[in-house]
């Protein structure tokens, strides 16, 4: 049983492998939150401490007792109006307009099996996978119900969090701010590790001390978004990569967000993760529910990398869904960077036949294939194959693509709209766009709103019509600008920013239904759009617009914390590199866009011999470590911000297979060598490297390393494999 309910004590006790979260209903009917963290045995309560402390306030129940005070003690769901004045989880205006709701326990439900979430992505597992707990709280003043849903993974050392805010009163309400979970530390001091970053440079690691401020991270874009990723790690400030305590947070939605971290006057630590409360301000009717989108907590004593290996086992194991979620995907071409918008039916066909003759299973045809597109300055919203740009039918070019043995991909925007587009004029008002105001244009076009059912199901049947002109593979679903004008002509306007997100996923639901061999690739300007949510839906997404291999390597470095390589979508592009200018090897630019789900971004037919040569050895050797590389365990080796190279490994779950890239960042005068030590082997066995067939212990690899040759020459990468003895 991983969830436990000692009926004297009121305490609940979540179990998984290596952890235990523990909270406790107390005499007066508080939730306390009680432990995170290594596995513990008996009852943490003694944890919790009760002094006078000034300024705090104190419930009315409490009587006389001046050391009760929620301001002080550690909650699993703390809110607004009850005397703690800390960061809350929940504020909900009344019916009267106070602002105040006091939880307290009404019961609980322990369940086999993981809960779902109607309308919202979330962690799945089979029914003997997982277990549920629900707790029901209710602010007895109002009737709001609060309903926390906890899922425990065991085996996976995962414990998921949402809650569902139900209106039992008999007057409406409206939802002002509302997160999924609440991480409160007693003591000890924590850093906060983000991952903040910009188009086409985005996950750049950062990690700050929580301190005596509230800081926030989080998105008004809409999307989840490129400026900060919605994944945050709690670190022990002695916390390395190999080792110490680690809490991850993970929220598993792709729109308006917000982690808040502070230490407060008593030292204590609390961490929330939620909905952005800005353009947030959802109406609740009697008898309405509101669900808050999961948070995925884990904890890991063994440092970032011992977090992010369960991390990725998680995401791809119980996220992803879908036929491709972990099976081989194709290795594919897209025309983007190839030919951006100046391509016809014989571009695409000709990328196809140099596929063909290549290896690569799959072209990719991006923007400009519809209505008036002949740049991103329209066209938008017109779902219609421009057969005289392409000069045939997409069905007859779909044909001829299959006909070279390639397979055939389309590139989509299903959630914008062209000011100039057919679309447009005739449904301007399915525009969001705020009356009386221009609009904010981002890429010069405007967002749909996809809160309206009747705005989604004609693009869906639009999109459809397109799908079904021919055998299409593959879509890749882009999504590129930032949302400024919230507004719904038909919905109440604090929902639009919410059931926005929600329609995004109700479309993509049902997209898989009606395609469930259609591998639906997520982008939005690249990885705008890089979340838990997306990859419900889209087990693969482009990682950025930036393919430059050099800042890859920094990209995909803060994308690995959280997120399994299988679904980094990463590409060989042509040098001078479009985004930076930069030329790097060919060789090192297939190691690193090995490094997730691999294809190629360039004009074939400009290669040399050489080149296309190279690029088929590099398509069988990606088949053949796929496995490895998108199934295996994923170490970081090195950190790309700070050391002289770029190093990582590949371990297979029986250790006895390892793969190891490393790309050389600096190279100086008389230059020093570089030891690159292993991590995830089994110490005690001899592992041979093939190539060179020198033997090694695992230890003598983890603990001294390896030397890296001394070369002339810039970003040289290598690749060394091991084998188990
Ligand atoms: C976005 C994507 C690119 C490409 C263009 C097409 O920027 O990230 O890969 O598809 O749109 O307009």
């Amino acid at each position: 049983m991983a969830i436990l309910f000692q009926e004297d004590k009121r305490i609940f006790t979540l179990q998984t492998k290596q952890t235990t979260y523990q909270m406790k209903v107390d005499d007066y009917g508080f939730l306390l939150h009680l432990y995170y963290g290594k596995k513990v045995s008996g009852n943490m309560d003694y944890l919790l401490t009760y002094y006078d402390r000034g300024f705090s306030g104190n419930p009315y129940d409490v009587g006389n007792d001046r050391t009760y005070s929620m301001d002080a003690l550690p909650q699993e769901y703390p809110t607004m109006g009850t005397g703690d004045y800390r960061n809350c989880a929940l504020i909900i205006r009344n019916h009267d307009e106070s602002e105040c709701c006091d939880l307290r326990y009404v019961s609980h439900e322990i369940k086999q099996g993981k809960y779902g979430l109607p309308g919202l992505p979330a962690v799945h597992a089979k029914e003997k996978e997982a277990q549920t707990l629900i707790i029901t709280l209710e602010d007895c003043a109002s009737k709001v119900q609060v309903r926390l849903l906890y899922g425990v993974l065991e085996e996976e050392d995962i414990i998921t969090r949402s809650a569902q805010i139900v209106n039992l009163g008999t007057g409406k309400i409206v939802v002002e701010k509302a997160a999924s979970a609440c991480l409160d530390f007693v003591n000890g001091e924590y850093d906060l590790v983000s991952f903040y970053g910009r188009h086409a440079m985005e996950r750049n690691f950062q990690r700050t001390a929580i301190a005596h401020a509230s800081q926030m991270i989080g998105s008004r874009r809409g999307t989840s978004s490129h400026q900060y990723n919605p994944a945050v790690i709690v670190a022990g400030q002695s916390a390395t990569e190999e080792s110490g305590s680690c809490y991850g947070m993970v929220f598993v939605y792709s729109g308006n967000f917000m982690c808040e971290a502070e230490r407060d006057q008593y030292e204590q630590t609390r961490v929330i993760m939620g909905l952005h409360c800005d353009l947030f301000h959802y109406p609740l009717e009697p008898q309405e529910t509101f669900t808050v989108p999961e948070t995925i907590l884990c904890y890991s004593s063994e440092g970032f990398g011992g977090l992010s290996v369960k991390y990725h086992r998680c995401i791809r194991e119980h996220i992803c869904r879908g036929r491709y979620s972990n099976n081989s995907r194709p290795v594919l071409v897209n025309s983007w960077e190839a030919a951006y918008f100046q391509f016809n039916g014989e571009t695409i066909l000709q990328l196809a036949r140099d596929a063909a003759e290549l290896g690569i299973d799959m072209v990719v045809m991006d923007d400009g294939w519809f209505g008036k597109r002949e740049d991103d300055n329209s066209g938008l919203g017109d779902w219609q194959v421009n057969e005289s740009k392409l000069g045939c039918s997409l069905g007859e070019l779909i044909r001829k693509v299959n006909d070279t043995g390639v397979r055939f991909g389309i590139w989509i925007e299903p959630e914008m709209v062209s000011e100039d587009s057919n679309l447009y004029r005739e449904h301007p008002d399915w525009a969001m766009q705020v009356p009386g105001r221009k609009s904010v244009r981002g890429r010069n076009q405007l967002v749909l709103d996809f809160s309206r059912e009747e705005v989604r199901r004609q693009i869906f049947d639009e999109i459809c019509g397109v799908l079904d002109q021919g055998n299409i593979e593959y879509i890749k679903w882009d999504m590129n600008r930032s949302m400024a004008d919230i507004f719904s002509s038909t919905n109440f306007q604090g929902k639009v920013a919410y059931d926005f997100v929600l329609g995004v996923y109700d479309f993509l639901e049902k997209l898989m239904e009606k395609y469930p061999n259609i591998l639906i690739e997520g982008c939005s300007g690249g990885g705008g759009r890089f979340d838990a949510g997306m990859m419900y839906y889209t087990p693969q997404i482009w990682c950025s617009d930036n393919t430059d291999a050099l800042d890859r390597l920094r990209i995909q470095y803060g994308t690995s914390f959280f997120y399994p390589m299988s679904v980094i979508g990463a590409h060989v592009s042509a040098v001078p590199n479009h985004q930076t200018g930069r030329n790097i090897s060919l060789h090192t630019r297939g190691i690193v866009a090995m490094t997730g789900a691999f294809g190629y971004e360039l004009s074939l037919n400009k290669l040399s011999v050489e080149e296309k040569a190279q690029i088929k050895a590099q398509i069988r050797q990606y088949k053949e470590y796929e496995n490895l590389i998108c199934r295996g365990e994923y170490y970081r080796l090195s950190n790309p911000f700070r050391d002289a190279y770029a190093a990582w490994a590949h371990v297979s779950e029986g250790k006895d297979r390892a793969l190891v890239h490393v790309v050389m960042l600096e190279n100086h005068g008389n230059m020093t060598v570089n030891y690159v030590r292993l991590r995830g082997l089994l110490p005690d066995v001899v592992y041979e490297e093939v190539e060179s067939k020198k033997r090694y212990y695992g230890c003598a690899l983890m603990e001294a390393g390896i030397p890296m040759p001394v070369e002339l020459g810039e970003y040289h990468a290598y690749e060394l494999e091991f084998k188990m003895i």
